[in-house]
């Protein structure tokens, strides 16, 4: 079976990775030079990843019999729709799918109007006129998103990324007037969660939860990234998260594909929901129509003994065979090595050079995500997220430790997040979970999905709420 892979980053090499496990034969697209992926792939272009024509030109004069798309840009951007219109087999849905990422508020709108539970409230100004009072009537903590694509990196949150809304009004209306969209959401106390599943006409077949790292800087400090690293652990749940609050994401996940097939839009490939656990139990932050990355990462690394090239193309043709949904019971831990600077100011062109046995030799694998080669053993950092490193064992430290012994093999400048996967870090995630469930620490119930005054009638629907 011959893939088409579109997009060059890390996750991307993850994907192509598991498909070469399985016997596939990789061609792929992507806007830069990926040195793991061009291992891998008998043909590539260079191309914009949203430009369609040449991608379908490209498929058809590669062979490519089915094509995985990584980012959310080319979704966004309908190439899905390009590549089944010329009957390749896709996974990944089409501009409107996609739109449950590419646009926060008709995804929130799409919930209210269903009834899908476990949203925040929120309300979404038409324009700048009704930023401040929407603002002034907002009676508790919020963040500012805008509706659009952002790469993680929009997202403003009162008491971290600004104290006065005054400067969250200043923002909100900077976006409305170029033109996108703004959703003031209520902040929400808890612990983030990651949820991903393979989505086709015959269900929504879950992967490992995973726990990403979305700010900067070591204490989850510095400003929100695409990702700094990710955890999973052994039992496919997470220190803090049990079954059974994952079994309500999973609902959340599943009949928001409902919601979406009752507008009349199909969704093939991976629906990835991004949770708060609260003391109500989850809340949904937001959705992404592709693989995490890193939090892909964790899941491809574990995939086993099934096969991933049938598995993705049971899923890009309508019916999966759930017996190929298989994951490995052990603990994962992904770290990214990113130029430094990166989060405010990145310093793209710092070189690194690798040890790779060497680090294969620690139980730990290399993907390549905004790096060039540059020689042998080495390579140049772009103004990106460079390598992932992710270990494996049976507990979350010890894969941690396999990572952090990796790291020695690595040299020239960069910064990584050394707190990720640590006993410490566990431990300090689950106490905050616990200290939020503790009698007497519970806020009182918020009817969810209502909007408060001033928002829209659209953006309103019937309060809802997840038994906890
Ligand atoms: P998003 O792009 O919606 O996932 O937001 C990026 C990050 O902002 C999330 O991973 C959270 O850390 C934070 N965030 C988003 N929405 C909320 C919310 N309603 N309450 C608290 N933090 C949030
Ligand atoms: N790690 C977050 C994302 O993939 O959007």
């Amino acid at each position: 079976m011959r893939w088409l892979i579109v997009g060059g980053g890390a996750r991307e090499h993850a994907i192509g990775v598991a498909l070469a496990r399985a016997g596939a034969e990789l061609v792929v697209a992507s806007p830069n030079a990926n040195p793991g992926l061009d291992r891998l792939a008998r043909a590539t272009v260079r191309c914009d990843a949203t430009d369609g024509a040449k991608i379908g030109e490209f498929a058809r004069s590669s062979g490519a019999q089915a094509a995985a798309i990584g980012p959310e840009a080319p979704l966004a951007a309908g190439v899905a729709d390009v590549l089944r219109g010329a009957e390749l087999p896709t996974v990944g849905p089409g501009a409107d799918g996609a739109r449950i990422e590419s646009s926060k508020l008709f995804c929130r709108e799409l919930l209210a109007r269903h009834g899908v539970p476990g949203q925040p409230r929120f309300a979404a100004p038409a324009s700048v006129d009704d930023v401040d009072p929407q603002l002034a009537a907002f009676d508790r903590p919020l963040v500012v998103k805008p509706s659009g694509l952002t790469s993680g990196k929009g997202v403003w949150v009162e008491g971290s990324d600004f104290t006065d809304r005054k400067d969250a009004a200043i923002y909100a209306k900077s976006v409305l007037v170029q033109g996108g969209g703004v959703v003031f959401e209520e902040k929400l106390d808890g612990e983030e969660f990651s949820l991903m599943a393979f989505v086709t006409d015959s269900g929504v077949f879950p992967m490992p939860a995973v726990q990403d790292f979305k700010r900067a800087l070591e204490g989850d400090q510095g400003g929100n990234t695409g990702g700094m690293g990710s955890y999973s652990q052994r039992d496919h749940l997470l220190p803090f998260l049990p079954a059974a609050d994952r079994n309500r994401a999973l609902e959340i996940l599943t009949r928001s594909v409902a919601a979406l097939r009752a507008e009349g839009i199909p969704y093939r490939g991976i629906l990835y929901g991004g949770f708060m656990l609260t003391a109500e139990g989850p809340r949904l932050l937001e959705f992404n129509a592709r693989f995490g990355d890193p939090e892909g990462i964790n899941a491809l690394t574990l995939y086993e003994p099934g096969d991933f090239s049938e598995l993705l193309l049971g899923v890009a043709t309508g019916r999966v065979d759930p017996n190929l949904l298989q994951f490995r019971l052990r603990s994962t831990v992904v770290k990214y090595v990113v130029p430094p600077g990166y989060g405010s100011r990145a310093q793209a062109g710092g070189l690194l050079t690798l040890d790779e046995a060497a680090i294969e030799d620690e139980g730990v694998h290399v993907l390549f995500g905004s790096v060039e080669a540059a020689g042998p053993a080495t390579v140049r950092l772009g103004t990106s997220r460079g390598l992932a490193l992710v270990g494996e064992a049976s507990a979350i430290h010890e894969a941690g430790t396999r990572v952090e012994a990796a790291l020695a093999h690595l040299h020239g400048a960069f910064y990584v997040r050394h707190d990720i996967g640590t006993k410490d870090d566990l431990a300090k995630r689950r106490e905050h979970m616990r200290s939020l469930l503790a009698p007497g620490a519970k806020p009182s119930p918020l009817p969810l999905s209502v909007a408060p005054a001033g928002a829209p009638p659209s953006s309103a629907g019937p309060p809802e709420q997840l038994a906890h």
